[in-house]
């Protein structure tokens, strides 16, 4: 038998070898069409292609395409379990001609490889053209060789086929196999079409136009192809089974189901496993690509999903979460092909066990209250509206859960009822809804919400993507149209702009269209916490509502932003490590140049403590671990570790950022947060504290920069540190120690200075000195002028001056920056008779100062005129004399 992985391989093989570049599956997230729930076709990546609007470096192409249709436009989640052929995840095998080959070669290509590779018999073949496409007929009338009643004109859109409401498009031929007179069905375009017999297998387009609003608005530069073949239908028919759940892959997937469940897929319980195989491989491969359950967008359809699984899982009588346990089959069948499955499988499984883990804690109430609704109800019947809101808001149950539960036996959900219960509480909380207080711009803001609902915010993944612009505001008011030179507010339905909050700053970037439309986004908001405002300047043309914009958010400024943020969940969990727990967020900024953090702490962080957390910040950063993200409810959350803040409102879901090393329980730093992050530690590169400083009373604030940011600060440190060591004449290295030696050489001259003037009053050596004492006024006297003696060593000096003179009076004026200092000492035996304070303010007089003071034996005092110095020692002279006679 042909394994699913073989024909995938084959189909590109065939392809490759023909010519066609082999391109891997874009992600299910479609961030270039904004239409589009996820990608569902394809030829989905290559929209822009086929258009014109991009070129690529090859004209022809081959992939196998994931591909969801759950949501949106393509719904096909109601059916799936209960029919042979529905997916809510499939591949699509294509090849695809952007202005090459046409019609010919695509018919050409698609009978060689079905006929001649895979050996089908053209008896079992049937093809479609659109009825009025004769060329198509011809063609494959002439390279099949079918009778003509197996080439059937379809005069219905089954044969012109198109993307979505916008987009190319064109006529198709499709290719129908006969699974064999024992099933049900008629061929193509007959009264029993419907039947299960005549299988469509492959669809080719033959693109041409371009429509706008299901409107054909123009020619394609040139006629090109798009073929669309489903793996798991082609799958079945060669590996001769109808059921595409009968195909390996759906085999190995439901024999893993029911082991885990001890239960068989057969009678009723066969749609259970079926779903369950299904949506195991949706909701794993969304959540590889990023989408992650929420109460709105694509998260939301993820969570019907995964619920509806779960639901199935609960009838299968799982007593514990299944569907993570199931990840490793998926895993294996589908890991090869899609490496993405690989890298996310942690994740995964983390997501899917939370999310069985928190449903099954509403589950078995929720289908009580339906049971209790179910009785007394009878087929064709109606479940209330309220019932079902009820389910769906107090029990966790996705709308179409409750639909499906009801499926069985042919009941209905009264859906007007729903809305109606839906709108009410919507009301109620409008009228309970307080607001910031500015009434008219919450006014707007609250009523755009409830119009457009939340943005959704793509950022986590991208910093680029389309988006349809949902309102204009100017000046606070909502308009229809900007133009150029208009300062506005852009809200559209999705974004990869990241809104202030949490610390984080909004992003920048840049807004174009098609149109020539190009406008500046200064920064982001992000009003009631779930519209996010692009505050814009246009630049160039006009914009309006219900425009497709193209959106480049400043990737270099977001990177930075992101390494700033992770290096403050790192910085947060250094500083309670080495701090203690006490250790609090107290506010935060991250901007791109730059990390603020606030948080208690009593005391001034010591030198070595900084420099201990920032090597703690540092060696995760080199660790380079991944950074992991998680949804939870709050209350688990905080009991998996995570840091929250303390009085912070918290919706009833959060994510939980994982970073750094793992001790096996936890990881370095887990933390609540919605802002952006590096994917690994190492994209901080460095970590720098440059501050450390007091906000108020027992709150610390350090601030830091990383990579470039750091690595310039560092730089220039370094260039200053060179300048230094230029002026030292040394070596970067030695200038420390050039330093040190340099300052204690200064102390040792200070001090040898010192004592040299205090020897100079002293008298050692000067022709003043050896004068030595007079007599004035019959009494000994020594006088003394100094240069450069310190005020504070005028009286030890005077002092030693008594000293020396045993009884007698001593003068010492010293000269000091232009200024002089006094002082007078009188011997113990003589203050009866003269006073030193008498002879000061003589001096002082003289020195042009006022004052001076002290007691009979020790005055000092002082003046702006260093240059009489002698004269102020004379003054003092005189006054002795005077006193005496
Ligand atoms: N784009 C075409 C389809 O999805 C091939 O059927």
């Amino acid at each position: 038998m042909t394994s699913t992985n073989d024909i995938r391989r084959s189909f590109l093989d065939y392809f490759e070898k023909a010519g066609h570049e082999r391109v891997a599956s874009a992600p299910l997230v479609p961030y270039n069409d904004p239409t589009l729930m996820f990608v569902n076709a394809g030829m989905v990546p290559f929209k822009n292609v086929f258009t014109g609007l991009e070129t690529r470096d090859y004209r022809t192409a081959t992939s196998s395409q994931k591909c969801v249709r759950a949501g949106g436009k393509h719904n096909d989640l109601d059916n799936v379990g209960y029919t042979a052929r529905h997916h809510t995840f499939f591949e699509m095998l294509g090849n695809f001609s952007f202005g090459d080959y046409f019609k010919e070669q695509a018919i050409t290509h698609a009978w060689t490889l079905l006929t001649k590779d895979w050996g089908l018999s053209p008896d079992r073949l049937t093809a479609t053209v659109y009825h009025t496409d004769d060329e198509a007929f011809d063609l494959w009338k002439k390279i099949s060789g079918l009778p003509e009643e197996r080439i059937i004109r379809i005069p219905t859109k089954d044969n012109f086929w198109a993307m979505g409401s916008d987009g190319p498009c064109g006529p198709c031929s499709e290719i129908f196999y006969d699974h064999g007179d024992h099933i049900p069905g008629g061929p193509p375009g007959s009264p029993d079409e419907d039947g299960d017999r005549f299988v469509e297998i492959w669809n080719l387009v033959f693109m041409q136009f371009t429509q706008a609003n299901d409107e054909i608005v123009g020619d394609l530069p040139k006629p090109s192809i798009d073929t669309g073949m489903g793996l798991e239908r082609i799958a079945a028919v060669l590996q001769g089974v109808h059921d595409n759940y009968d195909i390996d892959l759906f085999k190995a997937l439901i024999a893993a189901s029911q082991e885990l469940t001890g239960t068989r897929a057969e009678g009723e319980q066969a749609a259970s496993h079926r779903v369950i195989a299904d949506h195991l491989r949706s909701s794993s491969f969304l959540v590889a690509d990023g989408v992650l359950p929420a109460n709105e967008g694509r998260g939301y359809v993820l969570r019907r999903i995964m619920r509806r699984a779960m639901r199935h899982a609960h009838l299968l009588g799982a007593k514990d979460p299944l569907m993570h346990r199931l990840v490793p089959e998926l895993v294996s069948e589908m890991g090869g092909a899609f490496p993405e499955l690989v890298r996310a499988q942690p994740l995964i499984e983390q997501t899917l066990e939370q999310e069985e883990v928190r449903f099954r804690r509403t589950l078995a109430n929720g289908l009580k209250l339906l049971d209790e609704a179910r009785e007394g109800m009878a087929e064709g019947d109606k479940l209330p509206g309220e019932t079902a809101f009820k389910l769906y808001d107090t029990y966790g149950f996705p709308y179409d859960l409750t639909e499906d539960a009801l499926r069985r036996e042919g009941l209905e959900v009264d859906r007007e009822g729903f809305d109606a219960a839906m709108a009410k509480q919507k009301a109620a909380a409008r009228a309970a809804w307080k607001g910031s207080g500015e009434q008219a711009s919450d006014e707007l803001w609250f009523d755009l919400a409830e119009e457009v609902g939340a943005s959704e915010f793509t950022g986590y993944t991208a910093d680029e993507g389309e988006g349809v612009v949902q309102a204009i505001v100017k000046d606070g008011v909502r308009v229809e149209v900007a133009g150029e030179g208009d300062e506005v507010v852009f809200v559209l339905n999705q974004t990869p702009f990241y809104g202030e909050s949490g610390g984080q700053v909004g992003d920048a970037g840049k807004l174009s269209a098609l149109s020539g439309f190009e406008a500046v986004v200064t920064d982001t908001s992000k009003p009631l916490g779930r519209l996010h405002a692009l505050h814009a300047t246009v630049s160039k043309g006009t914009v309006k509502v219900g425009d497709t914009l193209h959106q480049d958010v400043d990737a270099d400024r977001r990177d930075r932003t992101r390494a700033n943020h992770s290096a403050t969940h790192l910085l947060h969990a250094a500083l309670r490590n080495r701090l203690g727990d006490h250790v609090t967020q107290k506010g935060s900024l991250v901007a791109p140049d730059r990390l603020r953090f606030d948080f208690s702490h009593p005391n001034a962080l010591t030198a070595d403590e900084i420099a201990a957390i920032e090597a703690d910040v540092n060696e995760e950063i080199r660790a380079n671990e991944s950074v992991g993200t998680r949804l939870m409810t709050p209350d688990d959350a905080v009991e998996a570790g995570a840091l929250a803040l303390f009085g912070e409102k918290y919706g009833d879901e959060v994510r939980v950022l994982s970073m750094g090393r793992s001790d096996g329980k936890r990881n370095y730093s887990v933390e609540l947060c919605g802002g952006t992050h590096v994917r690994a530690t190492g994209d901080i590169q460095v970590f720098k504290i440059i501050g450390e400083s007091a906000v108020s009373s027992g709150v610390r604030r350090i601030e830091a920069l990383t990579g470039a940011a750091a690595k310039a600060w560092l730089d220039d440190r370094n260039e200053k540190l060179k300048a230094a060591a230029a002026s030292l004449k040394a070596a970067p290295d030695e200038v420390p120690a050039r330093i040190a030696q340099l300052v204690e050489n200064a102390r040792k001259l200070e001090r040898e200075l010192a004592e040299a003037k205090k020897a100079l009053a002293m008298g050692g050596g000067s022709a003043q000195a050896a004068a030595g004492p007079e007599e004035v006024g019959g009494k000994p006297f020594l006088g003394r002028v100094v240069e450069g003696l310190e005020p504070k060593e005028l009286r030890p000096t005077i002092d030693q001056m008594k000293q020396q003179l045993g009884s007698g009076i001593a003068a010492l004026v010293a000269i000091n920056e232009g200024r002089a200092s006094v002082a007078v000492g009188v011997t113990d035996d003589l203050t009866g008779d003269v006073s030193a304070v008498e002879l000061v303010k003589a001096a002082v007089e003289a020195l042009g100062g006022k004052g001076g003071g002290g007691r009979p034996d020790m005055a000092q005092g002082g003046g702006p005129d260093g240059d009489k110095a002698d004269a102020a020692l004379a003054a003092v002279r005189d006054a002795l004399a005077k006193v005496s006679a």
